[in-house]
């Protein structure tokens, strides 16, 4: 948004409000305007390997608005590390939103579109893969079996991940991801201004340990009925069903003319099977009207639950960074925002992404049908390597059943995860 008639460069890690809501408060809000580089520091990390990837100021190959700028990685197998910071603050007895927008141009198939809410004192030009941070939030795509809104809270130094799966967005256009969270430790997660996630942070990480268990010493009464159905009474076998043959000898088969019993042996005709025969006799299932449904065990409160109720707060908040490895380049990041309402954020949604996402999409789409034509033209083969991808696809398909039961397990052990999938 860069047609506001601001002048940032004159309020460096000031707080900048698009909207007069009163009772809003904004703790950090970057729409990439002029003087965005005095706000941002980008870090030194994987530099002296070569591996630090440039920021592209820009608003994209497709954009709803060319002077509309954000930042976007410009080079494949690169590390990004880049912060801001902000006047610390704690979101105590407050809600905190968190959001931004991002655009992966490059169809991305491995890599983060997330950000992170870094606390107390860090050295920005070292922010890396192995800062501390304390809330990580955004899209994750790699392959099948990746594709998903991480929401990392970290608590008494261990990231928890969320554990409900919200799928990301994968198309090529920008998207708007919001997390809320609020004092009562509820959280919603929204993506486009649409909540497509919502719960408690009690019940959704595993930050504390849960509140309730099952009672261990409980144990099923010698009487309880937990069979559903059981044999009906009433059907009985019938008599001589036992003695039906399975086979039969062929009623139509014919000694062969030219048989010789002396030579061939007596004859037998061919056996075939008995359509009379209906298999192993069952006795029919019934309802068991004694069923009392599957035992479980009583609820009680979890003795080694000790409730905190500053489980939301995140006392120290002062940076928001990206840190990113990308295989392919061409995520786009913008307007960036931390706030206490989220009315606000839904507002500078509306004004940002809502106004310029039809004009993205018809400059998208007249792109992709540009790229189209000119894949046809000059090189017909390349439309034959397409569908050939698409079968290496299908395959990925079996990897990703297992990879997801895999993650149930390692919803604790984050970071390595994390970067693994990278
Ligand atoms: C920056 O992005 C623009 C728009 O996509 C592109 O034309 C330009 O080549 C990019 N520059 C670099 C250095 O990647
Ligand atoms: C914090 O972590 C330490 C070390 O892992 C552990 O001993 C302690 O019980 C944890 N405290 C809480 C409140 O979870």
């Amino acid at each position: 948004m860069a047609t506001k008639g601001r002048n940032p460069i004159l309020l460096p890690l000031v707080v900048l409000s698009l909207f007069a809501i009163a009772s809003a408060e904004v703790f950090f809000e970057e729409l990439f305007e002029d003087g965005w580089e005095n706000r941002w520091v980008k870090s030194d990390w994987k530099k002296d390997e070569k591996l630090a990837g440039e920021w592209n100021y820009t608003s994209g190959k497709w954009n709803g608005d060319p002077e509309d700028k954000g930042i976007q990685t410009s080079e494949d197998y690169r590390f990004y590390a880049i912060s801001a910071e902000f006047p610390e603050f704690s979101n105590k007895d407050k809600t905190l939103v968190f959001q931004f927008s991002v655009k992966h141009e490059q169809k991305l198939d491995c890599g983060g579109g997330y950000m992170k809410l870094l606390s107390g004192e860090i050295d920005q030009k070292k922010f890396g893969g192995d800062t501390p941070y304390s809330i990580m939030f955004g899209p994750d795509i790699c392959g099948y079996s990746t594709k998903k809104v991480h929401a990392i809270l970290t608590y008494n130094e261990t990231n928890h991940l969320i554990k409900k799966d919200v799928p990301c967005e994968t198309d090529q256009l920008t998207h708007v991801y919001t997390f809320i969270l609020r004092p009562d430790a509820t959280y919603s997660i929204l993506i486009d201004n649409v909540e497509k996630q919502s719960g408690s942070l009690y019940s959704d990480w595993s930050i504390l340990p849960p509140k309730k268990i099952k009672d261990p010493e409980a144990k099923k009464p010698e009487d309880w009925d937990d069979k559903e159905y059981i044999p009906d009474p009433e059907d009985k076998k019938p008599e001589g069903y036992d003695d039906i043959p399975k086979e039969i000898s062929d009623p139509d088969a014919k000694k062969p003319e030219d048989w010789d019993d002396e030579e061939d042996g007596e004859w037998t005709p061919p056996t075939i099977p008995n359509p009379e025969y209906k298999g192993p006799w069952t006795q029919k299932k019934i309802k068991n009207p004694n069923y009392k449904g599957k035992w479980k065990a009583p609820m009680i409160d979890n003795p080694d639950f000790k409730d905190d109720p500053d489980i939301y707060v995140f006392p120290k908040l002062k940076y928001v960074g990206v840190e990113l490895w990308q295989v392919k380049s061409g995520t786009l990041f913008d307007n960036v925002l931390i706030c206490d309402d989220p009315e606000y954020a839904k507002k500078l949604a509306e004004e940002t992404w809502g106004k310029q996402k039809d004009a993205e999409k018809a400059a998208f789409d007249e792109a992709e049908k540009k790229r189209e034509e000119e894949e046809s033209k000059d090189d017909p083969v390349d439309s034959d390597a397409e569908d050939k991808d698409d079968g290496a696809d299908a395959e990925g398909d079996d990897d990703d059943a297992e990879d997801k039961s895999d993650k149930q397990d390692d919803v604790d052990s984050v970071d390595e995860d994390v970067h693994d999938e990278l």
